[in-house]
């Protein structure tokens, strides 16, 4: 099982190398910092019959959690239709091969049909920088002019929709936008990442997979609350693994993984706090962060021991790059709570 969807900050990478550190037994899970859940599916995979408690101050993103522990035949019936929509229209850039020294070489050039067409976008400018993308579709039906119509659908009327429709519809546009990236209209407070490259061939999402998160959902408690009132929650005999948005060097340093939530030190010190807690409570406690070489964690750590890991993140992309992605290098620290 891998994560249904990219997140930046996701764990998927770092698993491996957390290995030693992770407990052979549990009866518990706690991660009130879901994200896109990485360190679940390792928790799921060694101890099926465990209880989960899985938690994210992100309501779009734990409702489409819960419509796939619920709900998954209506909810894959809802994406079937978006994707093979979807595929039937045209992507911004079509592969050509291109002889350079002697060798083919792919170079990706614009779509004749499916590029965008920034004058009959002009003629449908709205205020403050938003476009009437209905019309725009009417009269171009592209993959892109699609993407941009139901992303508008979704901010202007998802609050009316039934939960499973909403669910799908973002699904759908995290699935097709640039990947791993979360960013809210400040109008609509929704979803408002652009689209990605579109390049999908055969399929936009894997429905084996939601089929294996709806297994594993089975006997979760899924919520979505600040993670401080999860603590009621965490026992004996658990495990508890924090990943909360990464801590900023400073304003001036801020990594775009700040979905959008509050990261000074003030927020970072209750995270710890929430770390000793849950050791106090009898969990074998994790928590990771990024580290900024100005010991920090180092000074709050008291007994947890903590232990380092070099990193590249890779969400996003350059501008520059359509092709490649931009890699930043950095630490990232892992402070561990032994239960008391
Ligand atoms: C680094 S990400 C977690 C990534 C996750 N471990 C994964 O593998 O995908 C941090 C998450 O914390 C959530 N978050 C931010 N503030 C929160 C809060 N006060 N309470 C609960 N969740 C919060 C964000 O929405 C984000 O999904």
């Amino acid at each position: 099982m891998k994560p249904l969807f990219m997140w930046a900050g996701g764990k998927t990478k770092l698993l491996e190398k957390y290995q030693p550190h992770l407990p052979e037994k549990f009866d518990t899970y706690h991660e009130p910092f879901f994200g896109a859940g990485a360190m679940f599916t390792w928790a799921y995979k060694k101890n099926p019959q465990a209880k989960f408690y899985i938690n994210d101050i992100n309501s779009d993103i734990m409702k489409i959690f819960e419509v796939i522990k619920d709900n998954p035949t209506t909810f894959c019936q809802e994406m079937d239709k978006f994707q093979s929509h979807f595929l039937f229209l045209d992507p911004p850039t079509m592969k050509t091969t291109e002889v350079v020294d002697g060798k083919n070489k792919t170079k990706w050039i614009p779509h004749p049909n499916g590029s965008a067409d920034k004058e009959l976008e002009k003629s449908f400018k709205l205020k403050g920088n938003t476009y009437d993308w209905k019309k725009i579709y009417s009269q171009k039906m592209t993959r892109r002019t699609f993407f941009f119509k139901v992303r508008q659908d979704y901010q202007e009327s998802r609050s009316s929709w039934p939960k499973l429709k909403e669910a799908a519809t973002l699904y759908f546009l995290m699935k097709t936008a640039f990947n791993g990236v979360w960013q809210l209209s400040k109008k609509s407070g929704a979803f408002n990442t652009p689209c990605g490259l579109m390049r999908q061939t055969d399929s936009i999402y894997d429905k084996n997979d939601v089929w294996g998160w709806h297994d594993a959902l089975q006997n979760c408690v899924i919520t979505s609350v600040d993670f401080q009132d999860t603590l009621k929650n965490i026992g004996p005999n658990s495990f508890t693994f924090l990943d909360p948005p990464y801590r900023s060097a400073s304003e001036a340093k801020k990594t775009y993984a700040d979905y959008g939530t509050e990261l000074g030190d003030y927020f970072q010190n209750k995270v710890v706090d929430f770390l000793n807690k849950s050791r106090d409570n009898g969990s074998y406690t994790l928590l990771s962060n990024r580290d900024w070489g100005d010991g920090f964690f180092e000074k709050r750590a008291g007994d947890n021991k903590i232990e380092y890991f070099d990193v590249t993140y890779t969400v996003g992309r350059k501008k520059k790059e359509a092709d490649g992605h931009s890699a930043t290098k950095a630490r990232e620290i892992l402070m561990i709570g032994q239960p008391k």
